[in-house]
């Protein structure tokens, strides 16, 4: 149980530049998820916190003290990765125990916390079986169940759920947040998953080519992005090209799209005639009839998934947006429609951040 600094983290590959001035922090009990696209420098952090690879430059403080000097095995930080590398030829119970071979521990109180942790990640009974004799799912239990047993000060998953299916991956995420919560030990975890990054954290760092683009809490992310980059990385997004007129009071401006004007919140500062980009989310979008002066568009999709119907509406300047509009409802015949837009949810950012 720490909390953890990351400030300013560097590494370079060669030419390729890893991370570039990574900054991050994670209180006592956090559990922080690294997201982002394939290569963008997840898994590099991840390896220079756990002591794997040195860094070429910033400092990693845990409870504010720096442990770039202190060798991987001696940081007590539990980790995870997508493979689950068990030892084949150990039980369960021994995989489990056999971090705790190296520590100051009896015989019974080694089988006491063996048995208590794969209770927490409910693999008691299994306690006997060889890796190859379990599920995908239990054998990442197993691995989740090794990595707590030493009690760690942070605990750190890379793509724990990667090799899962789909009912599983949401099986086993609902555990590991459990028990990290129940165990009040900070984490950090890696995925590309942006659904799995939403469901689990309590803060998200969004990575983009070695840099981190924002970092907040889930609901900060979705509905307040620093740029399009971050908001086509969690969940669905729509993006209406906009220009900006006016700051109306401190953080709300009006924008024009084409023949409608909006009164929208946004971060700012935005030059009056600047272009920027309006985010509006499926569920902030809806349509009516043809109202003169707003914005209108024509339905060149729909699809009927029983509870929703998904629309898919292009807009004058050729842009798209889609919506979902109750099941029941039907669609002009020319389908000319208006896009009612709710202005509290839409959020103005810039193309992209400064
Ligand atoms: N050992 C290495 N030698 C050279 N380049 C490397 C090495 N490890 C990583 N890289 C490069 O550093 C960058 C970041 O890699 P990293 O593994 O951190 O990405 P990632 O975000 O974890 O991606 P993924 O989602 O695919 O796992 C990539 O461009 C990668 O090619
Ligand atoms: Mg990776």
């Amino acid at each position: 149980m720490s909390s953890v600094e990351i400030s300013a983290l560097r590494k370079r590959y060669g030419e390729a530049v890893a991370l570039d001035e990574v900054s991050l922090t994670a209180q006592q009990g956090e559990l922080v998820t690294l997201l982002g696209p394939s290569g963008c420098g997840k898994t590099t952090a991840l390896r220079c916190i756990a002591g794997f690879i040195a860094p070429d430059g910033g400092d990693i403080l845990a409870d504010g003290v720096s442990i770039l000097a202190t060798p991987s095995s001696k940081r007590d930080f539990g980790v995870v990765f997508q493979n689950y590398a068990l030892f084949p030829h150990l039980s369960v119970a021994e995989n489990v125990g056999y971090g705790l071979l190296f520590r100051k521990c009896s015989k019974d109180e080694r089988e006491r916390r063996v048995a208590e942790v794969l209770d927490q990640v409910q693999l008691g009974g299994l306690e006997h079986r060889l890796p190859r004799e379990l599920s995908g799912g239990q054998q990442q239990r197993v691995a989740l169940a090794r990595a707590l047993v030493i009690q760690p000060r942070l605990l750190l998953l890379d793509e724990p759920l990667a090799n899962l299916d789909a009912r599983l991956r949401d099986d086993v995420r609902w555990l590991i947040r459990d028990v990290q919560q129940a165990s009040r030990t900070t984490a950090f975890y890696v995925t590309h998953d942006q659904a799995e990054a939403m469901a689990i954290s309590d803060k998200i760092a969004v990575m983009k080519n070695g840099r981190v683009a924002q970092f907040a809490s889930p609901r900060e992310i979705y509905q307040r992005p620093v740029e399009r980059y971050v908001a086509s990385f969690t969940g669905e997004a729509n993006f209406l090209g906009v220009q900006v007129e006016r700051e109306l009071c401190p953080g709300r401006f009006r924008v024009r799209a084409g023949s409608a004007a909006f009164d929208v919140k946004g971060a700012g500062p935005f030059t009056p005639g600047t272009k920027a980009v309006l985010l509006a989310r499926p569920e902030s979008l809806a349509i009516a009839g043809v109202v003169a002066g707003q914005l209108q568009g024509r339905v060149t999709k729909s699809v009927f998934l029983g509870a929703v119907q998904h629309c898919e509406v292009v807009l004058p300047d050729g842009a798209s947006v889609r919506l979902g509009v109750p099941p029941d409802r039907s669609l002009p015949p020319d389908g000319t429609v208006t896009i009612k837009l709710d202005v509290e949810r839409a959020w103005l950012m810039p193309e992209v951040a400064a």
